[in-house]
């Protein structure tokens, strides 16, 4: 990550564009609706919440929502927090890893990774972790739960340490934990913090210290605990490496914070730290040339479309990350991979407190783009250079199932149906060169269901999925000949996606391997730049 580059524009300066990654349960939720509350976006906690299917896609939460029928604020909400505009994007929540969570990561600058001060790092942190560290992300650390009985806190940074291979410093340190978690020494700015049990939804009593060993310090903490506190804090100041903003901004170093985030607490100095030390709008790779964010002219990418959940309307939203300029309602933006010119006049800016159409967005920001399916995953939109953004990766699936419509005559429906969700990248289709049908490809098992009852509820079109007889795709790359004579004589094996890209299809590694040998100029890819 560059950071030797010139000063932004204030307002592209104030922007911070972050996701948040956890395992599911760890307080992700939870910790969204405290952000919104700081932000002043909500009045009260709890108005994110709601309960099982409702709380996955939180699909009233917006009045907008509600007029048109469709379920995006989730997505992307935008609120201020003191002299920053934060826009934090959802991963998506469920388990099955998803290109969609990928994609989303690569519109972000940076992650709040959230975990369990009692589960320390799962699964599925983990993985999104390493996801994040192939962008080298910046990370900030929040270490949730601590009113109840968590791990021993150099145990947690060992163990982030360990299994992340991050540096991990410590931003707080937590007093007491469980029943007698009181709240947290601020190490950054040697402030103590104390909770309020009481009222979950109040900030926290913030006194100002002179040092550790700051007398004031006695009349809140009992003698065992404040000895103990001051202690651990001596001693983290020893083995750990002091806070090295550089090193975070290159994702080499995670600040961590300890709270808890149903009682309000840890979170402002949480949202402090993104403000502080999560970077400012980045660079954006694209070809021929990147994108800086300073630039005078609007540059953005799709990085998720979104169908309309209204199944009378077939209206889709494209949530784009804008990567350069200010943006104003009603520009005509050339669609670089049609070169057509595109007027965008009722793009949405996910304000969570206004709730309005975007009259204007800057570098950084998230914008909806309403369309009618012309805007995919991995379009650019600028103002008339022909620029590609790049590293917006499409995976090969693992898991590949044969799909028919229940009523024979619907195919055409049927088909209608698969391509808008391969265009928005909900799964991969293949119509096989040889015979009828198509072959759908996810990465998760979990998605043949939801594709399965997606169809059903927004076409009203039933569907059944067969086992395939092919377990792998690759996409293949070449010189145009070397393409079609190894398309000729493998037809069995070939299909085309929803670009019409070549896919070869099969169930042994031991085909792939052959090809490789036998068709020098070819190459199998697992994944494809989107475009
Ligand atoms: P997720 O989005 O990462 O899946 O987590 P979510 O925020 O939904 O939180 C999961 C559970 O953990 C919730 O309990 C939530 O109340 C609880 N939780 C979140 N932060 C804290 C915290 O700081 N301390 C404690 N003790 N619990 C926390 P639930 O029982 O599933 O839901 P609810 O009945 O509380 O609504």
């Amino acid at each position: 990550m560059d950071t030797n580059r010139p000063a932004l524009p204030a307002e592209i300066a104030r922007r911070r564009t972050f996701a948040i990654i956890s395992h599911p349960d760890a307080g992700k939720t939870t910790l969204t609706e405290k952000f919104l509350l700081y932000g002043g976006a909500i009045q009260m906690a709890g108005q994110v919440r709601a309960k099982g299917e409702a709380r996955r896609t939180r699909s009233d939460f917006m009045q907008m929502e509600k007029d048109r029928g469709i379920s995006v604020s989730a997505s992307a909400m935008s609120f201020d927090f003191k002299t920053y505009r934060f826009n934090l994007v959802d991963t998506p929540g469920h388990s099955d890893f998803s290109e969609d969570t990928y994609r989303t990561l690569t519109a972000v600058d940076a992650a709040v990774m959230v975990i369990d001060g009692a589960k320390g790092v799962e699964s599925q942190t983990q993985k999104l972790f390493e996801v994040c560290r192939l962008r080298d992300l910046p990370i900030l650390t929040f270490c949730n739960k601590m009113d109840r009985e968590a791990r021993d806190t150099f145990e947690i940074i060992d163990e982030i340490q360990e299994n992340l291979a991050i540096d991990v410093t410590p931003a707080s340190w937590p007093i007491g934990m469980g029943r007698d978690f009181l709240g947290c020494y601020d190490i950054l700015n040697d402030r103590l913090e104390l909770m309020d049990r009481a009222d979950r939804n109040k900030v926290a009593e913030s006194i100002s210290l002179e040092g550790l060993d700051d007398p004031r310090m006695a009349d809140h903490i009992p003698p065992a605990l404040l000895e103990k506190l001051r202690e651990e804090v001596e001693m983290a100041r020893e083995l750990m490496p002091a806070l090295d903003p550089q090193s975070v901004l290159e994702g080499h170093m995670t600040p961590i914070w300890f709270g808890s985030a149903v009682n309000s607490f840890g979170v402002q100095e949480l949202m402090n730290g993104i403000g502080t030390y999560g970077p400012e709008p980045q660079v954006q790779k694209a070809s021929p040339r990147e994108i800086a964010p300073e630039e005078k002219k609007v540059a953005g990418f799709v990085f998720k479309v979104q169908a309309n959940m209204d199944p009378k309307h077939r209206d889709r939203v494209a949530f784009v990350r804008l990567a350069s300029g200010h943006f104003e309602r009603g520009m005509k933006l050339t669609h670089v991979r049609t070169k057509k010119p595109m007027a965008i006049s009722n793009p949405v800016l996910f304000l969570a407190a206004d709730r309005e159409l975007a009259e204007e967005a800057w570098a950084g920001d998230i914008i909806g783009i309403p369309n009618h399916g012309q805007l995919r995953i991995g379009d650019t939109l600028t103002e008339g250079e022909m620029l590609k953004v790049s590293g917006i990766p499409s995976f090969a699936p693992e898991l590949l199932q044969s799909v028919r419509a229940g009523d024979p005559m619907k195919a055409k429906h049927l088909e209608k149906a698969l391509m808008q969700f391969a265009e928005e990248g909900a799964a991969k289709v293949f119509k096989p060169m040889i015979g009828s049908g198509y072959i759908v490809g996810v990465v998760g098992a979990l998605q043949f269901e939801v594709l399965g009852s997606r169809i059903e509820l927004e076409y009203g079109l039933p569907v059944r999925f067969d086992a395939s007889q092919f377990t792998s795709a690759r996409w293949v790359h070449g010189p145009r000949d070397a393409v079609e004579k190894f398309t000729q004589a493998n037809k069995q094996h070939i299909s085309y996606d929803h670009d019409g890209d070549v896919v070869y299809l099969t169930r042994l590694q031991w085909d792939i391997d052959r090809i490789e040998r036998d068709y020098p100029d070819v190459t199998l890819s697992a994944t494809k730049e989107m475009m």
